[in-house]
């Protein structure tokens, strides 16, 4: 059984088709990553999983760890075990980022007192995402995900917008995350760059291209290829 199965997935947001029937899986202790240009639809695809009302549902399933979870609230995926980061969060106006970290831990498996790590400490009374910088975020999203200690990580461009001297910090983070001490977490994660698989092994990489998937594939050999003749490697 995989841990995430995904089965002919149709998503509307804003009233517009954006997921026109996307299948995949991912199993037990996998990393996939997923390539796609931009707008094609891969955010979407993790707020659906997610179970974010912005992304409704049309048709298909959204299988976890055997249990059909297409109509399950937010809350109730995040205590099954999924955790995501967000591309670009809500601001959370009277919510201390501290209080949110205790809440992540409690309802999860992971702990608090990560925030010196993340060189967070100066920001845990702050609301959360009020005025982070693009890089505070992506700690930010990191740190709750350290407390949650999800059983399903899905980062949305962890690299994106993450200084030089960061971007060690965070893929480190990311790989501590997934190895969990050795017991492989599975993951499932968006990037435009590969340059988080220069921190963690990746087994299986997809192209989402207008809300399908359209290849799947050696993460390495799925990069390259894009590096080389671009997303439409397929129809050529
Ligand atoms: N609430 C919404 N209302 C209208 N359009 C939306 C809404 N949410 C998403 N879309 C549209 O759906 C398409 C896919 O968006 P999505 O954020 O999933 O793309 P993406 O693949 O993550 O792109 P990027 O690489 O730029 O992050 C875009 O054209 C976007 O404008
Ligand atoms: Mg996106």
């Amino acid at each position: 059984m995989s841990l995430l199965e995904i089965e002919d997935l149709h998503v509307e947001a804003g009233g517009r088709k954006i997921l026109k029937g996307v299948s995949l899986t991912v199993e037990e202790g996998e990393t996939c990553v997923l390539f796609g240009p931009n707008g094609s639809g891969k955010s979407t695809l993790l707020s659906a999983i997610m179970g974010f009302s912005s992304a409704k549902v049309t048709q298909g399933r959204i299988i976890f760890k055997g249990r059909d979870i297409t109509g399950l609230p937010v809350d109730a995926r995040a205590r099954l075990g999924i955790g995501m980061m967000m591309q670009r969060p809500p601001n959370v106006i009277g919510v201390r980022l501290g209080d949110l970290i205790e809440v992540a831990a409690k309802n999860g498996h992971g702990s608090t007192g990560h925030e010196g790590e993340f060189r967070m400490d100066s920001m845990m009374d702050r609301d959360v995402n009020v005025g982070f910088s693009g890089g505070e975020i992506k700690r930010s999203e990191m740190l709750q995900l350290t407390a949650q200690a999800p059983d399903l990580v899905m980062l949305d461009e962890p690299e994106s917008g993450v200084d030089l001297e960061s971007i060690n910090m965070i893929g480190s983070k990311v790989r501590d995350l997934i190895e969990n001490n050795g017991r492989r977490t599975s993951a499932f994660v968006i990037t435009h760059t590969g340059q988080i698989m220069d921190f963690i092994d990746v087994n299986k990489g997809y192209i989402m291209i207008d809300g399908r998937i359209r290849s799947e594939g050696d993460p390495r050999e799925v990069l390259d290829s894009i590096k080389a003749h671009g997303y439409g490697v397929d129809d050529e």
